[in-house]
């Protein structure tokens, strides 16, 4: 390879590569609206993935898992790709990725900075399980509710929470990627990372990755 061709490399490798730092604000790519298989054909391939790519996802896949899972598709009304009860949009979507654990902020449609550092583990019982690049973890705020019902209101979370999993397993089964939704998590220690309020609860988490070749 000549030197040139191996500069020009490295300068497109630090473009490329920049957005995966520790950032503080992560901007995403605005949705890409033109891809993926057709609703139905999408449904007919929806299955949980048992085996993940230690690929980190592009940006522009990123944005959009974040985007079908919970974004803004009605910016007149701030209304958004899934329902929710009394339009509370109570769930909240944290990120995990190699270099934080990030906020998805609808409005911005961009990712802000939590924590520092890599708690993509916490979620695996395996210590020597291979990471998936990315973990969606789905919480709901039932403070936001208008309601003083407290068993209506976990059970309105749980319904929301369960919309924006099933937008992200089909966004997913129309990509090609691996998904896979589950409630069984380390509560605990994701409470104290995240320094959640009692209001928030954990709802369900969902590693996503390419696919990988064999055994999906
Ligand atoms: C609410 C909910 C919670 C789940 N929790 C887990 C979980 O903790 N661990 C897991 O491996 N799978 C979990 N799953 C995935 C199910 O096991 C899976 O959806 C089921 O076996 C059916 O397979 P399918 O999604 O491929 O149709 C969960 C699914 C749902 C809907």
């Amino acid at each position: 390879m000549s030197k040139i061709v191996r500069y020009v490399s490295f300068l497109l490798l630090l473009l490329t590569s920049d957005w995966l730092k520790s950032q503080q604000f992560i901007q995403l790519n605005p949705p890409d609206l033109t891809r993926g298989r057709a609703t139905m054909q999408a449904l007919s391939l929806r299955a949980s993935a048992t085996q993940f790519d230690t690929t980190m996802l592009s940006l522009q896949d990123l944005s959009d898992v974040l985007w079908a899972a919970n974004g803004i598709n009605r910016p007149a009304s701030g209304k958004r790709t899934s329902p929710s009860a009394m339009n509370a949009q109570d769930i909240d979507i944290y990120t995990f990725i190699r270099s934080g654990v990030y906020l998805y902020n609808p409005q911005k449609h961009a990712l802000e900075l939590v924590v520092n550092n890599d708690f993509r583990r916490v979620f695996l019982r395996d210590e020597k399980s291979p990471l998936p690049p990315v973990i969606l973890l789905l919480v709901s705020d039932i403070s936001r509710f208008r309601t003083q019902d407290d068993s209506l209101k976990m059970m309105w979370g749980a319904m929301d929470a369960g919309i924006v999993s099933e937008n992200i397993s089909v966004f997913c089964a129309s990509e090609n990627l691996a998904t896979r939704p589950r409630a069984s998590m380390n509560q605990k220690k994701l409470r104290e990372l995240l320094n959640l309020k009692d209001s928030q609860y954990l709802m369900l988490n969902h590693p996503v990755s390419y696919k990988k070749n064999i055994g999906n």
